[in-house]
């Protein structure tokens, strides 16, 4: 008699392609739409490797004028963003604790970036390592920036996309979300056009074959900052980093011109603002702020 074979399948089960969530917090969030969603990013967003959401920061406002700043502390040009609607947005997407803004679990695959004209400069290596995050959130800054409590205990890192002032962070936030993007496994389809692109470590030309003093000077540079930070996936290191995504080298150079700014409230969360700014008494604010703006 004929054996009747039963037809026998075996499922394998697809490995899910790694996604990266991208979150805006910005006083703008209707200035993104077009970039974001056009071309490569938008491609990405439609095959689930990359999201992306921006939050218009006057939602986490309390008052009828839906108020994002105050005047600085110790006087000067210009308005400062306040603490608190930063905070409460950062706590909305789990991200941070209400009571003190520590970081809550969920916070240990994610990296909150302040955009600042004085910033660390964002480089290939930073688009590379942190492209290993799940989830991204950009401050973007307005008027004369955020107050520094911000940066000190809500961010995790602040860069700068070149040595000028724009007029928001959100220009850097599609900057940056576009370099981090590309190194996603799947957004560009080939994975070889990432091998030999301008940044690639080691693959730039030395500084001596670029014409023009300005571009040495810029190519120098950015290889120093490839070659003194990480671009190993973790393993290999002995550091005590989150799987290579923090920096190695936090020593990394900040911008020198802007000093830290201060707005109300005096007492944010039990940080203070510096005393020195309370004082009244200008030369010591204006003393201090210069020894501030040359650290
Ligand atoms: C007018 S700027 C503030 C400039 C600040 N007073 C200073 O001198 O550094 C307003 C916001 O734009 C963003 N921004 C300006 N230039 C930037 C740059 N080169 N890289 C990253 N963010 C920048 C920051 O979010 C900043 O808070």
């Amino acid at each position: 008699m004929k054996k009747v074979l039963k037809k026998t399948s075996v499922k394998t089960k697809a490995k899910k392609p790694r996604a990266v969530h991208f979150d805006a917090i910005s006083i703008f969030p209707e200035v993104f739409g077009s970039y974001v969603d056009a071309s490569i990013l938008g491609r990405a967003q439609k095959s689930k490797l990359i999201s992306f959401k921006a939050h218009n920061l006057r939602y986490w406002t309390h008052d009828r004028h839906h108020t994002v700043d105050d005047k600085p502390f110790g006087g000067g040009p210009g308005m400062v963003m306040k603490p608190e609607p930063f905070h409460e947005a950062l706590v909305d997407l789990g991200l941070r604790k209400k009571k003190d803004g520590k970081k809550t679990a969920k916070a240990k695959k994610a990296c909150v970036i302040m955009t600042a004209a004085n910033g660390k400069p964002f480089t290939h290596a930073d688009a590379i390592r942190l492209s290993k995050f799940d989830r991204i959130v950009f401050l973007c800054g307005r008027y004369e920036g955020i107050d520094q409590r911000v940066i000190d205990h809500l961010c995790d890192e602040s860069f700068r996309i070149g040595e000028y002032v724009l007029t928001g962070g959100e220009l850097p936030a599609m900057v940056m979300m576009d370099s981090i993007s590309r190194q996603i496994p799947g957004v560009l389809g080939k994975e070889e056009s990432l091998e030999e692109e301008s940044w690639t470590s080691g693959s730039h030309p030395p500084s001596s074959e670029l014409r023009g003093t300005g571009e040495s000077r810029v190519a120098s540079r950015a290889s120093d900052n490839v070659g003194a930070r990480r671009t190993r996936p973790c393993g290999d290191c002995s550091c005590s980093c989150d799987g290579c995504m923090r920096p190695a080298d936090v020593s990394q150079q900040p911008g020198t011109g802007e000093y830290p700014q201060y707005t109300r409230p005096e007492v944010w969360l039990g940080h203070k603002v510096p005393e020195v700014l309370m004082s009244g008494n200008h030369a010591k604010i204006k003393a201090w702020r210069e020894g501030m703006r040359k650290r």
